[in-house]
């Protein structure tokens, strides 16, 4: 599935996410910048923090409650805010964008 980052600065990447991958895995093994993804995927760094563009927030459903407290350690959430490494890639969220923050952590 192709997924598109948006950098605060506007610059966008487009990559080719497997299924079954995370939004997460995506970006570090394509080299998307302003995904740092400290503890590697485990929902406990939040600095994988991602804004889900709103015409996608429905499909990709809103967070677990673990990350949900782990967000609370994110920069600058919003009700968009998603933690990249709990969003899995399937075929339905093909053409999926989010933009990721100035900073992390
Ligand atoms: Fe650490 Fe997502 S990579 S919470």
């Amino acid at each position: 599935a192709k997924i598109t980052f948006i950098e605060h600065s506007g610059e966008s990447r487009t990559v080719d996410g497997r299924d079954g991958q995370s939004v997460m895995e995506a970006a570090v093994v394509n080299d998307v910048p302003g995904i740092d993804a400290d503890c590697g995927g485990a929902c406990a760094c939040a600095t994988c923090h991602v804004y889900v563009d709103e015409a996608w927030t429905e499909k990709v459903g809103g967070p677990a409650p673990m990350e949900e407290d782990m967000l609370d350690f994110a920069y600058d959430v919003r009700p968009n805010s998603r933690l990249s490494c709990q969003i899995k890639i399937t075929a339905e969220l093909d053409g999926l964008v989010v933009t990721t923050p100035e900073r992390q952590g």
